[in-house]
């Protein structure tokens, strides 16, 4: 049997091993996927053990999306757009590398919660790998702007110099937002951005962090006056099932493992 496991460090918490297993469950094939260890500077090494051993496809997450994508032989459209790699496939000669965060991240927004995001004033906060995958599947989605916030103002600039759409601009006081993503870290430490507090009023509220280590951002928020709070549980799932129809053939059905998830208490509740 061909064999997936999702790399990173650390990846003792990886709920990916449960997710995959459940959606071949749900579509009937048999799925072997496990979790692997690699700290920075080892993909390489760690996927040669991983190839030898009969792998064939992997999903990578923190510290590893820009050592893989420096690794491929071929990069799908949105993985080199997003400048990160969240999943792998191979064979003998090729390593191909893709990026299904942004598409799981208005999957879930747009199809799962009915989120509509045509038309749409975004704040999105963070600069970093994380906002930079989500920002080209937004615009392609048909917002109508997207303002991005950094604590390091330079980065922001950068990023929206480098997109070169007269849709990403920088916030202006006072503008209302509809829909605020938290990109940054800052929820990974329990921190939370800065950000003007009236941009929360009345809009809808993502933090691409899931379950608890959400919680302080979206409590700020809906105490800021934020219409709706989602943490990312949703996403995690989206992204996950992109990966494994890339690899199987088959989209499985999403709703019954983030059903599932959330009966489990890992969800943020909102
Ligand atoms: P990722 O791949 O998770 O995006 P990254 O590329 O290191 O990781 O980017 C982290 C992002 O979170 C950045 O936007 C970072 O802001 P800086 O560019 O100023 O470093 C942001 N971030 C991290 N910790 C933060 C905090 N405590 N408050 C606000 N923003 C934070």
């Amino acid at each position: 049997m061909n064999r997936y496991a999702v790399f990173g460090d650390p990846i003792d918490h990886s709920l990916s091993p449960w997710i995959h297993e459940q959606f071949g469950r749900l579509v009937g094939i048999a799925v072997d996927y496990g979790r692997v260890r690699v700290p920075a500077g080892t993909l390489h090494a760690a996927l040669d053990r991983f190839t030898a051993a009969g792998g064939r496809g992997a999903n990578i997450t923190i510290p590893l999306k820009t050592e893989a994508l420096a690794l491929c032989q071929r990069l799908t459209p949105r993985a080199a757009r997003a400048g990160a790699v969240n999943t792998l496939s191979w064979d003998s000669a090729t390593l191909v590398g893709d990026n299904t965060d942004g598409i799981g991240l208005i999957q879930d927004l747009t199809v799962n919660l009915g989120v509509a995001v045509g038309g749409r004033q975004v704040l999105l906060l963070g600069a970093g790998g994380a906002a930079q995958g989500i920002v080209g599947p937004l615009l392609d989605s048909g917002i109508a702007g997207v303002a991005i916030q950094n604590r390091t103002p330079a980065r922001a600039a950068a990023l929206i110099a480098h997109l070169q759409d007269p849709r990403v601009l920088v916030p202006s006081v006072g503008q209302h937002y509809d829909l605020v993503i938290n990109a940054t870290a800052a929820s990974l430490t329990g921190a939370l951005p800065s950000l003007p507090p009236a941009a929360l009023r009345g809009a809808v509220v993502y933090d691409l962090v899931y379950g608890a280590r959400a919680r302080p951002f979206l409590h700020y928020a809906k105490a800021h006056g934020a219409a709706r709070t989602i943490d990312g549980l949703g996403m995690l799932v989206e992204q996950a099932a992109e990966s494994f129809r890339g690899w199987h053939g088959v989209r499985p059905p999403t709703a019954p493992v983030i059903a599932a998830l959330r009966a489990r208490g890992l969800g943020a509740d909102h």
